[in-house]
């Protein structure tokens, strides 16, 4: 994790190049034997789960691991900061990543896939730790800045409820049979550290085969609406009258 050597004008390139192309990579981000050690936490923790699709929340669930280091470290935490800042044009005073280690397989995993939504996080971070080499890749679709940051609430859940829900999905999906033109896609490596607005981009995975594997530890930084009192009831009254969660702090990445 090469971040505490950033410059101001190396943090400047990546938001442009998040702003202009919709994301922004940094190679090499895990060292040759994270990855390795990595992979084989991966491969633990689908055998686990019975070889079908699971996500671990935080860092909690993975302790002593690259992960567990990455998500409290104050260099990543800092980058995260100043390039956040790009988006807000303000400084932010989070002090932590919200962070989720994903992995797609099985029957699971394919359900899990192609759900369009926008991040409650201004920025996301994504690292493959695998990805298939053939077939179906589970590549990153996006359709990057599509909205702005919005100053409510209230707006940030219409543009969700416009999105959530059955027509538009489906609508979605048809385009990314369709039509290649139209999404930003992105064919991730693993070790590398993809970076775009997830909160301004509609973004979703596409599927990987059933016997295949792709997992991803996704970090977050910077929860737009995380302090406002009315976000919180309003979305426990909305999953009560769908009857499932909000697709809005899970990483469908
Ligand atoms: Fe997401």
């Amino acid at each position: 994790m090469p971040c505490s050597t950033f410059s101001d004008a190396q943090v400047a390139s990546l938001i442009k190049a998040i702003d202009s192309d919709g994301y922004a990579v940094l190679p090499g981000w895990a060292s040759p034997v994270q990855l390795k050690e990595l992979q084989a936490l991966v491969t633990d923790t689908v055998a686990a789960a019975g070889n079908d699709y699971v996500a671990l929340s935080g860092r909690q669930s993975v302790p002593g691991s690259p992960l567990d280091d990455w998500g409290s470290s104050h260099d990543f935490i800092d980058l995260c900061r100043r390039i956040t800042q790009g988006a807000t044009g303000e400084r932010s005073s989070d002090t932590t990543l919200t962070q989720t280690l994903r992995c797609l397989t099985g029957n699971g995993g394919r359900k899990e896939s192609l759900i369009f939504h926008y991040d409650s996080f201004v920025l996301t971070t994504i690292m493959p730790v695998c990805m298939p080499e053939s077939g179906e890749r589970g590549d990153l679709l996006m359709l990057p800045n599509r909205r702005p940051i919005r100053r409510s609430y209230l707006r940030n859940l219409m543009d969700k409820v416009l999105v959530d829900n059955q027509w538009v999905q489906k609508y979605l999906r048809n385009r990314v049979s369709g039509d290649n033109q139209t999404f930003t896609r992105i064919a991730m490596q693993p070790g590398h550290l993809y970076l775009f607005w997830g909160y301004r981009s509609l973004h979703t995975n596409m599927p990987v085969a059933e016997d295949a594997l792709r997992a991803t530890a996704v970090f977050h930084y910077h929860n737009v609406h995380g302090s406002s009192s009315l976000a919180s009831r309003l979305r426990k009254s909305l999953e009560t009258m769908k009857g499932q969660d909000m697709h809005e702090d899970v990483p469908q990445t």
